[in-house]
């Protein structure tokens, strides 16, 4: 059955989208979950890989000590994404952004699917699963045409891929555990959360920092905060609202 959201706080929400100057969303694994993209979390349990937790093998610690099996993860799991689609959730965040006056979205999925649907200026704040980048000079390359072929994700290139400007071996652009995130998106996305009178907080258990720190910035500058998650979180009861249910439910009966 799927999640109905309670009458007088649908018109609440409408009413409040149709008027706010400036919304901010965050969102996490649960926005791609009706995709077919696991969560890491949620449901009692915790991804695990080859019997490793996904926080030890998506690690920098591994990067250092076994740069093939990160690899070996990370193409496991473009594998998994190859053939995934853009949900109701994803859509209607991008339609919001043709819509409303201003729009900031920022999310801590790698899974490029806010763009695949239409979002633009998209935060990733945690990189992007399709790009490679060179563990020396920087230097990125796109991972989507070895991938576009079933199998090929593990076959197309050397792992790891040799970076074609320096000679040195290349990672995948993805933040790991006991790293930074890149420089300046995490600042792009606060200026967002700080600017907004309405902010959503999309799929996420709320257990990640920094990015759990953008809604909180949302909070106290005054921000009206709604949280959509199938389970209650850390944040829930910060949340001027919370909506328990799923984000490709949910979000479409805001749409206003
Ligand atoms: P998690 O896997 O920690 O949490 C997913 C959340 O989505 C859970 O709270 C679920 O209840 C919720 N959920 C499940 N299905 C949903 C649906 N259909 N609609 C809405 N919500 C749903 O994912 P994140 O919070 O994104 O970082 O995890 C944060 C970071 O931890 C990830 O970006 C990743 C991970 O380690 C890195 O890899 C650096």
């Amino acid at each position: 059955m799927p999640t109905q959201i309670e009458p007088a706080l649908q018109t609440e929400l409408r009413g409040r989208l149709r008027t706010a100057r400036r919304v901010f969303v965050l969102t996490g694994a649960g926005v791609s979950a009706e995709s077919g993209v696991p969560t890491f979390r949620g449901g009692g349990q915790s991804a695990v890989w080859k019997g490793l937790p996904f926080d030890a093998i998506s690690s920098y610690r591994m990067l250092q000590t076994d740069l093939p099996a990160v690899w070996e993860w990370f193409d496991y799991r473009r594998e998994q994404l190859r053939d995934l689609r853009p949900n109701l959730a994803h859509l209607t965040l991008a339609a919001w952004q043709e819509k409303l006056p201003h729009l900031c979205l920022a999310t801590q999925n790698v899974d490029g699917l806010h763009t695949a649907a239409g979002s633009r200026d998209v935060h990733e704040l945690h990189g992007n699963i399709w790009t490679a980048r060179c563990t020396e000079c920087g230097a990125r390359e796109s991972l989507r045409e070895e991938t576009n072929v079933k199998g090929a994700a593990t076959g197309a290139r050397e792992r790891p891929p040799i970076c074609r400007s320096c000679g040195n071996a290349m990672r995948p652009d993805v933040v790991l555990f006991g790293e930074m995130l890149p420089a300046g998106v995490f600042e792009r996305a606060a200026e967002g959360a700080a600017a907004c009178d309405l902010c959503f907080v999309v799929g996420t258990s709320s257990l990640v920092y920094p990015a759990m720190r953008l809604p909180e910035i949302a909070l106290e500058a005054g921000a009206y905060t709604v949280e959509i998650n199938p389970e209650v979180t850390p944040f829930s009861a910060l949340c001027h609202a919370t909506i328990q249910g799923r984000a490709g439910e949910v979000l479409p009966q805001l749409d206003y």
